[in-house]
């Protein structure tokens, strides 16, 4: 949901502390955007302590990564809106330990395919890792493009308009977090763009560990086919961000399991479907 101009403008202030587990504003606002202000930070999980000691907003999780990506975004996760929601740092950490992606080994080629702020991808770059992201919402593309250093933003749909083929070779790995109402169509598109020698971690809605239909049982037989994984995570995993999600890690290497994920050179493998002009100068 985006925020007000005038409330991110509270939020962004100087003066506004976000600390700790509560964020507090100890400047005069007019009653009504102070009315506004508390609705939104209630709305976020905030809850208001008027005790003399603390007259600030407390949260039952530290807030400085949820309100980092929230002023960055100029959006906040709300519980009628589960589209987007940052990746904890602690979550980010188990990724990116699962998929080696270290300061010991800089240099591998990563992609974030649908990279909302940057949560997974900024910590990547960080550690020297070489990052490609795709995102849908133009304003998160130039949050990363200038925030994250990427290598490269692509702005837009990634089921629709990115193919494996589009990128020359397939990435060393690709950590994801993806839309949560598509994650299965997001996750199996995405072993498109891998390596040879690579692997895939992405954070879906736990329901990837139980549910029946057919796309969730393929992409279980997959997991278990490639050698993979599927790694539970605490039910309140994502609670520093604002969203009461249940949760699991994927993990999908390309190495093992003879070849059963249709990755980056399994496409390159396929015939290619000859186009119109192909066709006129046949
Ligand atoms: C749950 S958020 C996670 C953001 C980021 N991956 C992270 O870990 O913090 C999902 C993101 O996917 C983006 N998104 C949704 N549909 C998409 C699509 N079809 N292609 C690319 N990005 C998409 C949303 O805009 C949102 O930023």
């Amino acid at each position: 949901m985006k925020i007000p101009d005038d409330i991110l403008a509270v939020l962004a202030d100087p003066r506004t502390v976000i600390e700790g587990d509560r964020v507090q504003i100890p400047f005069e606002l007019g009653r009504p955007l102070y009315e506004r202000v508390n609705k939104l930070l209630k709305e976020m999980g905030g809850r208001w302590d008027g005790r003399k000691a603390v007259r600030a907003h407390v949260f039952p999780h530290p807030v400085e990564h949820m309100m980092r990506h929230a002023l960055l975004a100029g959006e906040y996760v709300s519980r009628y809106d589960t589209g987007w929601f940052p990746t904890p740092p602690d979550v980010a950490e188990e990724i990116l330990t699962l998929a080696g992606i270290t300061e010991k080994c800089p240099g591998l080629t990563v992609l974030e395919p649908s990279a909302g702020t940057g949560a997974l991808a900024g910590p990547a770059a960080a550690r020297g890792a070489i990052v490609d992201c795709v995102e849908l919402d133009e304003h998160r593309a130039a949050v990363l493009a200038e925030h994250c250093r990427p290598n490269r933003v692509v702005r837009g749909d990634f089921l629709t308009d990115v193919a494996p083929l589009d990128y020359e070779t397939g990435f060393k790995r690709v950590i994801m977090n993806p839309p949560f109402h598509d994650a299965v169509a997001h996750v199996n598109h995405a072993l498109g763009f891998l390596g040879d020698d690579a692997l895939l971690v992405a954070v879906m809605p736990d329901g990837i560990r139980w549910r029946s239909d057919r796309a969730h049982t393929e992409l279980r037989q997959l997991v278990e086919d490639s050698g993979g994984e599927l790694i539970k995570l605490p039910d309140d995993a994502f609670e520093p961000s604002g969203a009461r999600v249940r949760t699991s890690l994927v993990y999908i290497p390309t190495y093992r399991g003879d070849g059963v994920v249709r990755n980056h050179s399994w496409h390159q493998r396929q015939p290619r479907q000859l186009s119109f002009e192909d066709l006129l100068a046949a």
